[in-house]
């Protein structure tokens, strides 16, 4: 890993807290049952500005003529360490993570007092997490309490997520290189999965490929739990049971993604259980593959946020009066939202270190005007649940196809690459990946 690249984040926020100081903790670690722990996933915002992977980590930042990186985490423990595995200590972590000092956890709060002393303000992540909230006022308290040695609390507490989500909008050549692996391995896992397909298998036993081909290649972890939905079941957004049968001439929908170096990718293929769309099934597909193209083609520099959006609805509510799902006329249909009742979400949403991504969609009452760099999801769907006035040929059908791309200089880079049209699918079922 190369410490420079983070090095350069800490500068670049350091420039922007003026007299000030940021106090960045990691995540804790949660139990899951017992003695048992959650697997463990660091907090984001602490890893972009330092790549150290230990639990029980805080990052101060203190900002003015002389800026500094001081990093709190666990002791050496041999004890501890032949339980649980390595850990850097202080002094090997300041080497390696190119902190200027590096302290002991336990020395936090008593240093605390006189990092925040003479200080204009105070950054921080308030109301995140209640306990770190009172440990911050504690020491601004005890700050307070040697006014009359001429000392002054921060009269200022910022969000340093304000300042953080606009660094993390636009990503460095360092990050598009983890998302472009994390995109490399879900979109193998997707291919695996199709080819491994056969009517009759659980849905689990898709997700066992998926989680196959993500650790074989290297990835940490699923990036958020996988959705493996069989017919019906992609009609329901959030469905994670996985655990019911796939029937030959339904359609499977499996939206997975994996983390590479804290990255996620996030991608959503459809295809049918036996390996062939039927004539309904492939009609559907078009339309959303279709909408999918429209919102890809719309994104470049200076278009907003939700310009895909606008256009993936309309080529989404034209397929849906082409499909006989509504009447009338287009322009109405899409001014009374009429496409809502069979499609319901947003085109997409920023990608990075959280699938959903740090960030703004509004830049006051304005949406967000696209830069190079930025990356997002492009994830039209069709989710058609029988009722009034649906043709009994489409019952149950739901579809989304979600790829990720990256706003380039002239428009946008489509990097994630899992077979997509219909041919390139029927292929891959037919002859494996
Ligand atoms: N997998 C979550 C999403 O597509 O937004
Ligand atoms: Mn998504
Ligand atoms: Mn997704």
């Amino acid at each position: 890993m190369n410490h420079e690249v983070f090095a350069a984040r800490r500068r670049n926020l350091l420039q922007r807290l003026g007299n000030g100081v940021a106090i960045v903790p990691t995540a804790p670690e949660r139990v899951r049952n017992r003695d048992t722990h959650h697997p463990y996933r660091f907090d984001s915002y602490f890893w972009y500005l330092t790549g150290f992977p230990e639990p029980e980590a805080v990052l101060v930042l203190a900002g003015g003529e002389q800026p500094q990186s001081l990093l709190f985490c666990r002791g050496k423990n041999e004890e501890r360490e032949i339980w649980d595995g390595f850990r850097y200590g202080p002094e090997a972590a300041r080497e390696a993570f190119g902190v200027d000092a590096a302290y002991p956890i336990e020395e936090l709060d008593s240093r605390l007092p006189e990092l925040l002393a003479d200080r204009a303000r105070l950054w921080h992540s308030i109301g995140h997490d209640s306990e770190w909230d009172a440990r911050i006022a504690a020491a601004l308290n005890t700050v307070r309490g040697q006014s009359r040695s001429g000392k002054r609390a921060p009269a200022e507490i910022r969000d340093l997520r304000a300042e953080l989500d606009q660094l993390r909008l636009v990503k460095d050549a360092h990050e598009l290189d983890c998302m472009q692996r994390a995109a490399d391995i879900a979109s193998a896992g997707h291919a695996r999965a199709m080819a491994a397909c056969r009517p009759g298998m659980a849905e689990y036993e898709l997700e066992a490929e998926l989680t196959y081909e993500f650790r074989r290649r290297g990835a940490s972890a699923h990036a958020y739990p996988p959705i493996v939905a069989g017919g019906a079941n992609a009609c329901i957004l959030h469905y994670v049971e996985n655990d019911k049968l796939l029937a030959d001439g339904t359609l499977v929908l499996i939206d997975a993604g994996c983390e590479v170096e804290g990255y996620a990718s996030d991608i959503t293929r459809t295809f049918p259980v036996g390996g062939r769309f039927t004539g309904p099934q492939k009609d559907a597909y078009e339309i959303v593959l279709a909408a999918q193209a429209a919102a890809i083609a719309a994104i470049r520099p200076g278009a907003h946020f939700m310009t895909p959006h606008e256009a993936a609805v309309r080529v989404l509510t034209q397929g849906m009066v082409d499909l006989g799902l509504l009447k009338g006329d287009l322009d109405t249909l899409i001014e009374g939202k009429a496409y809502s009742r069979f499609y319901m979400h947003r085109t997409g949403h920023w990608l990075g270190l959280d699938v959903h991504d740090a960030g703004e969609y509004k830049e006051g009452d304005n949406w967000m005007l696209l830069q190079p760099g930025m990356t997002l999801t492009v994830e039209p769907g069709l989710y058609i649940r029988p009722g009034e006035g649906v043709p009994e040929h489409l019952h149950g059908i739901g579809i989304r196809i979600e790829d990720d791309v990256a706003v380039t200089a002239s428009g946008c880079h489509v990097y994630t690459t899992a077979p997509r049209s219909v041919a390139e699918i029927e292929e891959v079922m037919r002859h494996g990946a």
